[in-house]
């Protein structure tokens, strides 16, 4: 157990690279069971949710290899192995095993998904998916046991936009004998990229990025080579930890259209943005007008920057309210930042946030987004040093935090707990 140290107060100033994103790669990654030859992908995070994937291929037979940020996965003798405990149980997105199995083989055996509980997480709406394409799921001693003799495309309406449920729809659909129709899916752009390499293995998919996807099956899929879109998330972060430091950073490698809500929001409250090709800088300002923000689906403010954003609302001068309207109660975050000397209230889906300076504590991550958002708000203290418990949380999703903060500046470093 490892924690992370802080001195903070000091702006900070240079430039970081973003990786590949970690919600695409642990989706493209399962997304590989589908081929039948090697399947390369490039701008891979140094993430654990991503070497815990890995491994997970491993175990069901295939053979990865890893070249820096470029993985291959052969998954030509992977055997449909049931994975009811073990790996599966310390990400969330060991759901995505479910689609990709089931297309690949016709059965899969999947323990509950683990991962960052910040409330409960139902996958009904996947479920609903796979019964619509002719699977009959079950459960198994506590694991999803999934089965179809043939899988057969079907009209799908979700009740709610899900982002994992679109991407596992689309995984099994893909294989499945004629055509499937998802209504109401997620627009995100992980689900873009997923549905970009599913193409480039041979499957039919149209209309990803919109609300009506249009996915016509195929017998088989091959490999092919797919690069992994950079990480919006880890950038809204820098980009918030930038204007809470009254720093200034260019932001790069990223896709700026993906991070127009961050964007949006930051200059409403005074922060200087400018957008380029492919990266963005922030020029922080003395003074920030209070704003409300409210935590959508895509293309709204992303839910996974709602709690950094918090942290970034206590550095106005005014009261803020940010209302989340994917997660009723994702506020893990809010009792820590309070032992920082926040005025921060929770009522009902809304943080009501008052500005005002933080002190140093010891606080603790309770899952990775909250975590983040203790290290914007540890960055702005001027004295003392913050001790973030639950480092292993935020290792979850930014690829080397420490090294790149250092380099914009930051006094970070890690200590064993
Ligand atoms: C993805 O989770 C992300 N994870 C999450 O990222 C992110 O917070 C979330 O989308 C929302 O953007 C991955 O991509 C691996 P959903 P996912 O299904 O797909 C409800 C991070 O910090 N729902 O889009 O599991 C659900 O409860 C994380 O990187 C159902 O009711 O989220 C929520 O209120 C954590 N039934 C809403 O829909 C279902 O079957 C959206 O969830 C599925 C979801």
């Amino acid at each position: 157990m490892e924690k992370l140290m802080v001195r903070g107060g000091r702006p900070l100033r240079g430039s970081v690279q973003i990786s590949g994103a970690k919600n695409s790669a642990v989706a493209l990654l399962p997304a590989s069971i589908l081929a039948e030859s090697p399947v390369t992908l490039d701008n891979l995070p140094h993430l654990s949710d991503v070497a815990v994937y890995s491994d997970i291929l491993q175990e069901l037979g295939g053979s990865v290899t890893w070249n820096g940020e470029t993985i291959v996965i052969d998954p030509s003798d992977m055997k449909s192995i049931p994975m009811p405990n073990g790996k599966v149980k310390l990400l969330r997105a060991s759901y995505y095993l479910m689609g990709a199995m089931l297309g690949r083989f016709g059965e899969a055996t999947i323990g509950l998904p683990g991962g960052c509980n910040f409330e409960p997480r139902p996958i009904d709406q996947h479920i609903k998916g796979f019964e619509a394409l002719g699977a009959v799921v079950s459960n198994d001693h506590g694991s999803v046991r999934i089965v179809a003799k043939e899988l057969r495309g079907a009209k799908i309406y979700l009740d709610v936009v899900s982002v994992g449920a679109t991407i596992n729809i689309m995984l099994a659909a893909s294989k499945a004998k004629g055509s499937t129709v998802i209504e109401n899916a997620a627009k995100e752009p992980e689900i873009i990229d997923v549905a970009t390499l599913l193409n480039s293995m041979g499957a039919k998919i149209k209309g990803a990025g919109t609300e009506t996807i249009r996915i016509e099956g195929v017998d088989s899929l091959h490999g092919c080579r797919h690069s992994i879109i950079p990480d919006r998330i880890q950038a809204a972060t820098y980009m918030i930890a930038a204007a809470a430091t009254r720093g200034d950073v260019l932001i790069d490698s990223v896709i700026p259209k993906h991070l127009e809500a961050v964007t949006a929001k930051l200059q409403e409250m005074g922060v200087h943005v400018y957008e380029m090709d492919e990266a963005i800088r922030i020029v922080g300002q003395p003074l920030y007008e209070a704003i409300d923000v409210k935590a959508l689906v895509y293309p709204g403010f992303a839910t996974d920057m709602q709690s950094p954003m918090t942290s970034l609302l206590t550095q106005t001068n005014g009261v803020s309210i940010l209302t989340d309207y994917v997660y009723s109660n994702r506020f893990k975050h809010i009792p820590e930042l309070t032992r920082m000397g926040a005025r921060i209230r929770v009522e009902g889906r809304s943080a009501i946030v008052e500005g005002g300076p933080l002190t140093a504590a010891k606080v603790r991550a309770a899952d990775l987004r909250a975590g983040a958002a203790l290290v914007v708000a540890a960055l702005t203290v001027p004295e003392g040093v913050t001790e973030i418990g639950g480092a292993e949380y935020i290792d979850r999703g930014y690829d080397h935090l420490v090294d790149n903060l250092r380099l914009l500046g930051a006094e970070v470093w890690r200590e064993t707990e």
